[in-house]
């Protein structure tokens, strides 16, 4: 039997997580931190718990997806706040899908926060911080060569099918799933090349989700808009989740 992969350097700092090398070259180890940032890294946070409470929702939800046909990259979880992951080539189109109307889109076009979408929308951005993620269409991916036409249209059917798990997950919870963001990558390994794999995280950092009834923000913007202490809102969707406070406290 071969030994678990082994955390070797870090590889990559980000503004939540940092990706290590290990022992395996087609595997990361992603560590989860209470880094907090908004506005593209303009205003910035240490969360308590932030970290664990993220990972741990992550890995919840990449196991559903994955059960529900959806492959991602996730291997385990060697701890609370860390995830091994198949290494993958991040396709720098982040895709976006909108139940309501919340956020960048109100902005754009002048919808006002909660109006109702006739059915789930999709949005392509490319991934850019530099540029501040912009929205772009297809015709920019292919033009640009960051993604291909049928890599586009596997992005969209995979992230409809990943809205669907999370509609009815968050619903049982008396959640309503405003939007989230979604990050793809090409698998590097030799054996699964080519594979398009979901990648990065799915987390209240890159979700909106709205407490039913309240409307209550128990995401990042909670964060974003000062509406509250974040830490206190991941840890209550935590014990929403999991059924139990994290660290039983
Ligand atoms: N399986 C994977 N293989 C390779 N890279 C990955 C994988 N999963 C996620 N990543 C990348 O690892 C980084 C995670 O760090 P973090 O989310 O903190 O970055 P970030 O500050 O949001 O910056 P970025 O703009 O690069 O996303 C991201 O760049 C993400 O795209
Ligand atoms: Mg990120």
């Amino acid at each position: 039997m071969s030994l678990p992969p082994q955390r070797a350097e870090l590889f990559y700092t980000g503004k939540a997580k940092q990706v290590f090398r290990t022992s395996d070259p087609d595997v990361y180890w992603i560590h989860f931190t209470d880094g907090a940032t908004a506005f593209n890294g303009v205003k910035r946070a240490t969360i308590r718990d932030k970290g664990e409470v993220n990972a741990r929702i992550s890995a919840h939800i990449f196991e559903r997806v994955a059960a529900a046909g959806v492959p991602t990259h996730l291997l385990g979880a060697p701890s609370p706040v860390d995830h091994l992951v198949h290494r993958v080539d991040i396709i720098p189109v982040e895709v976006v899908v909108r139940n309501l109307a919340a956020g960048s889109i109100c902005k754009r076009l002048g919808l006002e926060e909660g109006t109702a979408l006739p059915r789930p929308m999709v949005e392509f951005f490319y991934k850019s911080d530099e540029l501040n993620d912009p929205l772009i269409t297809d015709e920019h991916a292919l033009m640009f060569g960051w993604a291909e036409a049928w890599e586009l249209a596997y992005l969209r059917h995979a992230s409809l099918k990943v809205n669907q798990v999370l509609r009815a997950f968050w619903d049982e919870l008396g959640v309503t799933l405003v939007d989230f963001k979604l990050e793809f990558g090409r698998a590097m390994a030799r054996e699964r090349r080519g594979q398009i794999l979901l990648a990065d995280e799915i987390t209240p950092d890159g979700s909106r989700l709205w407490e039913k009834g309240t409307g209550r923000h128990l995401d990042k913007d909670v964060f974003r808009r000062d509406l509250g202490d974040l830490g206190d809102t991941y840890r209550e969707l935590f014990a929403r989740i999991f059924g139990e406070q994290l660290h039983g406290g």
